[in-house]
């Protein structure tokens, strides 16, 4: 199955639409069964990330900040020595640190990553104060990547952002070519300004959280079951990330191959006739969007 790729804005590299998340080669799930931490879940996350590999997935995500460096350990191993192409984005700490420590921080994700260089290096970020935003540009940590893009240990810098309206000023400082917000079916806020500006920067643009961290299901178990059982919530999920033009890439956090079997069968069968990146999310945009075709 083809997976649909995009340029990832003004980096120019080509990125599947679906893309692999981290975060679950950092945590346990023991309801799931699931826990990176042994020696027989170390490999099945070793298995999970090969397969989507294998699988033509192009855009894995991580940080030195799921378990402590597990997920990025967990990929040093499963790339180490692949000839393929792909991407590779992890993070870095900003709050209460300098140049240095951001340093200090990427040279050791590097060793557990099992590389001398990384695709992409993000500030990893829940929401960002006006400080903050000043801070990260005139304090140190952004001089600590721009040296680190200088020596050629990171080719792009990024940020990460859950609260998308708070990612303007970043944006607006042109200094990132990549943004990972959040976005999906139960948060959409990042539609009103964060996806606009940073599509018009031409910055590379992945979404974090796109089936909704599994919320979107726990609420229809109890609120909706009917619902539940007429439809996969993940492959709405899917599709309505999908379906905006603007994101360049979904990360998903998928355990097992067969996960990344069932993401890979929704996007790469799913071509959307729907904009929704055109669709007016206001209420007062959407009475005013059915009244005009009300009157055509
Ligand atoms: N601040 C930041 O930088 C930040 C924050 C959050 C996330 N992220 C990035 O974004 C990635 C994605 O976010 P996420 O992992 O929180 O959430 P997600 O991708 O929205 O949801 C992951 C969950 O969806 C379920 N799932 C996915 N595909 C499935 C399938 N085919 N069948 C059944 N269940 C499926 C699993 O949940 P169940 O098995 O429990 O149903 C999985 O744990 C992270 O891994 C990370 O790389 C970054």
């Amino acid at each position: 199955m083809n997976l649909p790729a995009v340029i990832f804005g003004r980096t120019g590299l080509s990125v599947t639409q679906l893309g692999m998340g981290g975060f679950p080669f950092g945590g346990v799930n023991e309801v799931q069964g699931w826990n990176p931490f042994t020696l027989e879940g170390r490999a099945q996350a070793v298995a999970t990330i090969r397969h989507a590999l294998q699988s033509g997935i192009t855009y894995f995500d991580t940080a030195p900040g799921y378990g402590d460096g597990n997920s990025e350990s967990i990929y040093g191993e499963a790339l180490e020595g692949v000839t393929a192409s792909y991407t590779l984005a992890t993070k870095c700490p900003w709050a209460n640190v300098g140049a240095a420590e951001v340093i200090a921080s990427v040279e050791a994700s590097l060793k557990r990553l099992r590389r001398e260089t990384v695709d992409v290096v993000q500030f990893h970020g829940g929401m960002f104060t006006e400080s903050d935003a000043r801070h990260i540009l005139e304090d140190g940590p952004l001089d600590g990547l721009d040296r680190l893009r200088e020596q050629g240990k990171i080719r792009f810098l990024g940020f990460t952002c859950e609260e998308p309206f708070t990612a303007l000023p970043l944006i607006a400082s042109g200094a990132f070519d990549v943004v990972q917000l959040r976005y999906n079916l139960l948060n959409h806020q990042a539609a009103e300004h964060a996806l606009p500006k940073a599509s018009a920067a031409n910055i590379g643009i992945a979404v974090m959280r796109p089936m909704t961290s599994g919320i979107l299901p726990r609420i229809l178990r109890d609120l909706a079951p009917e619902w539940l059982a007429a439809r996969d919530p993940y492959d709405v999920c899917l599709r309505f990330v999908l379906s905006d033009p603007r994101v360049h890439t979904a990360l998903v956090g998928a355990r097992w191959p067969h996960e990344v079997d069932r993401n890979i069968q929704i996007a790469a069968g799913f071509a959307s006739h729907f904009d929704l990146s055109q669709v007016p999310l206001r209420t007062a945009g959407i009475y005013q969007e059915d009244d005009r075709r009300w009157a055509g």
